[in-house]
């Protein structure tokens, strides 16, 4: 069992009766939540935040897609009633949504989705349902990961084990030790897939990595999980998905968690869809029907205001290909600033190979706090840094005071 310090300590049966809430123990707070309140507590005009995990345009702002302006106009002029959907929520734009992130896989009916608050949702929904048919499964998940992945796992009781994924001197997968744990994983076991971006290392599975996870995966009989967050923003909605789909094409059980929030810009609004695959139609609608349940004690429905803008631009033919310019604008930004990045130093080049909003720059703690003390750069401890967090007139200036940070 991995070291799960982070997590607050149960509470024996009897400290449990004779506590009250005033006896709660203290909880550290997520680390990035202290980095944002420090950079909004820095009066510089000129601080840079990429600690932030949002997309910003070159000037600095996260604004709102134009489409999705638009359909929440419509919405407004449109909508009747706010009666209750149910705990599927919106069934339309689930199903929207499979050809985009389902391609050849859309009509599978072994495969169901269902929407769910956020990306963040379908990862918890999902692990619901993987404990309840396998209590005793293990969740592997290649270190560094998106920092909230063991906590969601472990908050439904399954074990996580760590293998390392990334080699952060380098900028490279450590590959050989992937493979070495996935196949030392027990039959049933999980593991937990970025489908594409990854976060917070920006190194993504090429496709012969792919190919060799699939194998694995299959020889060992595991159930992948794959989270998906960041769909459009790597090299296009076809290319990011090519990973899922093979796990689709190579296994019978899959659990997907998408996030739409990143890829259609309603991050608060939170929007998701948690997709399940069995070995045969009936299997699946046994397996909805779990999720059902547990949609209804967690959250009952999901909320529906973002769903309903999303599906209201991939309903319109015109709506869906402006998404995609606006799309292809947000990735072109992102690869942007990752060429400008990567042509400043050879240390840096690696930049420029990797996909998505983050990477992680090889720096010490003392010389990420250096940067935020002397330059006003604000990044996580472990030199994750949002490509996009800083505006085009500032990549420069990052840029020259990570190289003065490297040293020579
Ligand atoms: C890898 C990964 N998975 C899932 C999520 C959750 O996304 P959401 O905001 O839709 O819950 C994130 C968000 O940062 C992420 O980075």
């Amino acid at each position: 069992m991995r070291d799960s310090a982070r997590r607050t300590p149960m509470l024996s049966e009897t400290d449990a009766m004779s506590r009250r809430l005033a006896d709660l123990p203290p909880v550290h707070s997520d680390s990035l939540l202290a980095l944002i309140a420090l950079a909004n507590a820095d009066p510089r005009p000129d601080k840079i935040d990429v600690g932030v995990g949002v997309f910003r345009d070159g000037q600095g702002n996260t604004p709102i897609l134009k489409v999705i302006k638009e359909a929440e106009q419509r919405l407004r002029d449109s909508q009747e009633t706010k009666a209750y959907l149910g705990s599927a929520g919106d069934k339309r734009f689930a199903e929207l949504l499979r050809p985009i992130l389902l391609g050849r896989h859309a009509d599978d009916d072994r495969i169901a989705g269902v929407q769910t608050p956020g990306g963040c949702g379908a990862l918890r929904l999902g692990f619901e349902l993987i404990a309840a048919a396998n209590p005793s499964a293990r969740v592997l998940i290649g270190t560094p990961s998106w920092p909230n992945h063991a906590p969601i796992v472990e908050s439904v009781g399954l074990e996580v084990v760590d293998y390392p994924y990334y080699e952060r001197g380098q900028g490279i997968i450590r590959f050989d030790e992937m493979i070495a744990a996935l196949r030392s994983a027990r039959p049933g076991d999980v593991p937990l897939l970025h489908g594409c971006c990854h976060n917070p290392t920006g190194a993504d599975l090429d496709e012969a990595q792919w190919a060799e996870v699939m194998k694995v995966v299959v020889e060992r009989g595991l159930l992948p999980l794959v989270d998906i967050a960041y769909q459009g923003f790597g090299r296009g909605l076809d290319d990011d998905a090519a990973g899922l789909r093979g796990i689709l094409d190579a296994c019978d059980e899959v659990v997907v968690a998408q996030s739409c929030d990143k890829n259609f810009s309603v991050y608060r609004d939170r929007v998701g869809c948690l997709y399940v695959k069995t070995g045969k139609p009936e299997t699946t609608a046994t397996a909805m029907a779990h999720v059902f349940q547990m949609a209804r004690e967690m959250w009952s429905m999901p909320p529906d205001h973002g769903a309903a803008a999303v599906r209201i631009v991939l309903d319109d033919p015109e709506l869906k290909q402006r998404w995609h310019g606006e799309l292809d604008a947000m990735r072109d930004r992102i690869n942007g600033v990752r060429a400008r990045i990567a042509a400043a130093d050879p240390r840096l080049a690696y930049i420029g190979r990797q996909f998505g909003m983050f990477s992680m720059l090889p720096l010490s703690r003392e010389q990420v706090h250096q940067l935020r003390d002397e330059h006003g750069i604000y990044m996580a401890d472990s030199g994750r840094f949002n490509v996009v967090g800083m505006s085009d007139v500032a990549v420069d200036r990052f840029t020259a005071a990570v190289v003065d940070a490297l040293g020579n």
